[in-house]
């Protein structure tokens, strides 16, 4: 008998996350790492550790023995990210009721797709898509409904599309804004717009704001909850991963509707219970003062490195956009005359450059690469040095052919 079979949901056994792509990814890294010499661009985990103060505060933790069960997050931690919201993104939450200390964005996105969806419930997101948000709602037994967006709206969600695949199914709808793997920002508009969606058709929106510091091209990150009127139907997903580079310390929040919150609490505790107390007193320290200086100064790097890397591709004859979020983006590899499956591949074995196929965050970031720009500007002109003659190389043979 099989096992598996015998045991396992039909819906497990056929369980991919990141969509049908997946399998080929594993296969290239799996001859990325049987390579020597390659520079990684698969990874959204920068290069960057958690400054001075913040490995401070948790090694002071620890010594101190502060490590047993925060239960319900520590009261310091959801008063400083109270604040926070308060101050950077306008949002007024209560912190003791409407703050949920979770293991990272992603485990915030699982509680929050957990407690709304029933099964069959529809959750609309955007194509290209963060994979761990439709991982997070096929894990809730929902359905994932794409909106398509595209490269000459700058990847930015059109809200009449969101609204025109809205049923009687429709809970939600979910993107990254900032986002990945865009890098878009969205515009005040667009925000007000779905908002109005949300209020006219009656769903949710859930907006996962991880990259929210890295905004650049004279924007700024709006969150949608600050507007009037958001406050019952904007859930907002944050963590310290990418805005504080503390991805392994494991922390992330979610700031939700009073009528919700609760909810999101129990099922938060029924999940995980606890998050690490030492990573919640280094949190603590992220957001303080003596943290500041270190986080602008990484925010200036990244600017650079978009702005370098993008210009250099764009250099080699291969025209892009450069996101205005983030410190990831799709490369455009059309004029290559490859699939993206096919240009990932020659940059890897002529290159040794690992990128992703954008077929793996959905069908409308086919004939693009994403990358992340994780590594200092020394690997990153080494990187660009070795993927021109390879870039044009196949320029010249789709030029030809
Ligand atoms: C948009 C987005 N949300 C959530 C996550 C998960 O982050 P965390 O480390 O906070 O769980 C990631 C990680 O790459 C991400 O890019």
């Amino acid at each position: 008998m099989d096992l598996a079979e015998r045991f396992l949901p039909a819906q497990v056994r056929g369980f991919q996350p990141r969509g049908a792509a997946g399998a080929l990814r594993v296969e290239l890294m799996r001859e990325a790492m049987s390579l020597d010499d390659v520079i990684n661009f698969n990874s959204g985990d920068l290069d960057f550790t958690a400054p001075p103060p913040v490995v401070e505060a948790a090694v002071e933790a620890i010594r101190e023995g502060r490590t047993r069960y925060a239960h319900g997050g520590l009261p310091e931690l959801r008063a400083a990210v109270a604040r926070k919201l308060a101050l950077d993104n306008g949002v007024t939450v209560d912190p003791d009721t409407q703050v949920i200390i979770t293991n990272g964005a992603a485990e915030a996105s699982t509680v929050v797709f957990q407690s709304l969806l029933a099964p069959g419930d529809e959750v609309l997101t955007t194509d290209p898509y963060y994979g761990g948000h439709v991982g997070a709602i096929l894990t809730a037994r929902g359905v994932p409904v794409f909106v398509p967006t595209g490269k000459e709206d700058a990847w930015e969600v059109d809200p009449n599309e969101v609204e025109r695949r809205i049923t009687v199914r429709t809970k939600a709808f979910i993107c990254a804004n900032p986002g990945n793997p865009t890098g878009v920002v969205l515009r005040e508009q667009t925000l007000k717009r779905l908002l109005e969606v949300a209020h006219e058709r009656n769903i949710i929106l859930v907006f996962d704001e991880l990259f929210e510091r890295y905004v650049y091209g004279g924007l700024r990150h709006i969150s949608a909850a600050s507007f009037e009127g958001a406050g019952n139907r904007v859930i907002t997903i944050n963590g310290f991963s990418k805005s504080y580079c503390m991805t392994g310390w494991r922390l992330g929040w979610i700031a939700a509707p009073s009528w919700l919150a609760g909810h999101l609490a129990k099922m938060r505790y029924a999940i995980s219970m606890v998050s690490p107390t030492a990573s919640q007193w280094a949190a603590l320290a992220a957001l303080s003062e003596a943290a500041r200086s270190y986080y602008e100064r990484i925010y200036w790097i990244l600017d650079e490195r978009r702005i370098g890397f993008f210009g250099a591709v764009t250099r080699m004859g291969l025209p892009q956009q450069v996101p205005n979020g983030t410190y990831i983006g799709l490369l455009d590899v059309k004029p290559l005359g490859l699939s993206a499956i096919d240009v990932t591949r020659v940059f890897l074995r002529e290159a040794r450059v690992l990128v992703s196929p954008g077929s793996d965050f959905g069908t409308q970031a086919a004939g693009t690469v994403r990358i992340g720009l994780v590594h200092p500007a020394a690997t990153l002109q080494e990187a660009t040095r070795r993927l021109e003659p390879v870039v044009s190389r196949l320029l010249q043979a789709a030029g030809g052919a």
